[in-house]
């Protein structure tokens, strides 16, 4: 039996990445960042020596998009020096890793979806920190796989759909942007394209993995409410009108190398 180590394993990724693979038979070694605090490379080192691992899923990662551009060197160390120390450990290893990337390494400026193959030019902090964990991975260990996905939702964490129905609870208005667009994609969908990129041996290399079709947040925001059948003022808005400290790409969707559902199915099938 193959073992999985997850790093993140106490995150929204990693929480449905340890069922994913335990219902596929695998052995998963759950490390959370208690147990596994990726900044240290003694500590990876230690880790990695104590268990035998035949894979490591790396989701760990500073994911606050806004609060990193006021917190650079924390969003650095994490998603750039963390990854690193993963990628040294597990090279030392010959043990092959996958780290978890994001749309949010391009500007949005292309206007159709991007391809893995596409040039990268990230807009915020965040995106330039997992763009360097990216290219720190690729240059550590040869054994990787870039594995982009966007706009997650799922059970284990708080995200833009658990939002969205705390807000209709608390507001009678809400007001969503309009004109930022991109892949809204449920956590199992993106871990199971990943089980089944790994599984048909694909060549290492940088992948996208996200359900089928892209969307505004604002029309996100409006099929949740129709399918909940929520009652609630919904008004779309401009990135203008909504400031956050840090910029999105306007149209970041990207084409998915691992075929998905349609992000409507995937979105209607996690709602049911
Ligand atoms: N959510 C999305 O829409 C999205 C889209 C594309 C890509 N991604 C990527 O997918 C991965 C997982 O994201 P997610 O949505 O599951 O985020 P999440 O729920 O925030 O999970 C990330 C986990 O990493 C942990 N972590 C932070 N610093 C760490 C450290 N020094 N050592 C070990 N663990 C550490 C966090 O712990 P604490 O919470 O205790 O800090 C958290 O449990 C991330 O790499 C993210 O960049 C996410």
């Amino acid at each position: 039996m193959k073992t999985i180590l997850i790093t993140g394993a106490d995150g929204m990724c990693g929480k449905a990445a340890a069922k994913v693979f335990v219902n596929a038979g695998y052995n998963v070694l759950k490390a959370g960042k208690a147990a596994l605090d990726i900044t240290d490379l003694n500590k990876v080192r230690d880790f990695f020596t104590q268990n035998k691992i035949d894979f490591v899923l790396h989701t760990a990662g500073y994911t606050k998009v806004d609060d990193a551009e006021s917190n650079q060197e924390m969003a650095f160390l994490v998603n750039a020096e963390g990854a690193k120390n993963i990628a040294i450990v597990s090279r030392e290893k010959a043990i092959p890793i996958i780290y978890v990337s994001t749309d949010y390494v391009f500007d949005g400026e292309k206007g159709s979806p991007y391809l893995a193959s596409d040039k990268t030019n990230p807009i915020n902090i965040y995106g330039a920190s997992k763009l360097a964990g990216e290219e720190i991975v690729k240059k550590e260990n040869p054994m990787h796989y870039i594995a982009r996905t966007s706009w997650l939702y799922g059970e284990g964490g708080k995200n833009f759909v658990s939002t969205m129905i705390f807000l209709a609870k608390n507001q009678k208005i809400i007001k969503v942007v309009n004109d930022q667009i991109g892949c809204p994609t449920l956590d199992y969908d993106f871990i199971e394209g990943l089980r089944n990129l790994i599984e048909r041996k694909s060549p290492f290399g940088t992948y996208q993995i996200c359900n089928d079709g892209y969307v505004s947040w604002f029309y996100f925001a409006k099929k949740i409410f129709e399918i909940l059948k929520i009652e609630v003022e919904l008004l779309p808005v401009t990135t203008e009108e909504f400031p956050r400290p840090a910029n999105r790409p306007k149209f970041s969707a990207m084409q998915s190398d691992i075929p998905l559902r349609n992000w409507e199915d995937a979105l209607r099938h996690y709602l049911s």
